[in-house]
């Protein structure tokens, strides 16, 4: 099959990465991870890019030479899509213009609840009844674009940020790629 070439941006342990690159390795996933895209050197994540040897770029979102260089990578390596996987920091409306095709992200929280950051410590503040993920592209405001899918769980009076943390993730490394698939396949 014809895949999709894809760039993923992490900042951190980068699990979703993980489980992204287990199933593009998939003959009937519809992606291939051409370039990771890291906004600090010592995310753990990176971890997967070397083992995987897939190539990765340090990122520093707020330097414009720095922005300039990712753009041309992912030019260069003909990316169609940009998959956010946990990335903390915010891409620039010009970033966002100039790539000028599809990025996707996943945000903890059932969307349009709970947007930006402290998202388990606000649903917990607020005494929600369900929680979950949502994949939705990503546009100039934040955490605002189409929602492709949203997953959901209710939630235990017993659970803390921790719980819901953990109970959040294991739903985003299905959520995302049932997403890909809904989209391209
Ligand atoms: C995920 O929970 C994602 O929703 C959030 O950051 C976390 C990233 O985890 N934006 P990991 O780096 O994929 O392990």
């Amino acid at each position: 099959m014809v895949k999709i070439n894809t760039c993923v941006f992490i900042s951190g342990k980068g699990t979703n990465l993980k489980k992204l690159i287990l199933n593009s390795l998939n003959y009937n996933f519809p992606i291939k991870i051409k370039l990771i895209v890291c906004s600090n050197k010592y995310a753990d994540g990176l971890k997967f890019a070397k083992k995987w040897s897939i190539p990765y770029f340090i990122f520093d979102n707020k330097n414009t030479l720095s922005e300039k260089k990712v753009l041309t990578q992912l030019k260069n390596k003909k990316i169609n899509i940009i998959l956010l996987a946990g990335y903390m920091k915010i891409l620039s409306k010009r970033f966002i213009r100039s790539f000028g095709k599809s990025i996707l992200n996943i945000h903890p929280s059932l969307l349009p609840k709970f947007k930006g950051l402290n998202t388990f410590e606000n649903i917990l503040k607020k005494q929600e009844k369900k929680t979950g993920c949502t994949v939705h592209f990503v546009t100039e405001k934040l955490d605002e674009g189409n929602i492709i899918l949203k997953r959901s769980f209710y939630i235990d009076k017993k659970d803390d940020v921790k719980s819901l943390k953990k109970k959040t993730q294991n739903l985003e490394y299905n959520a995302f790629s049932e997403a890909i698939i809904k989209l391209f396949r």
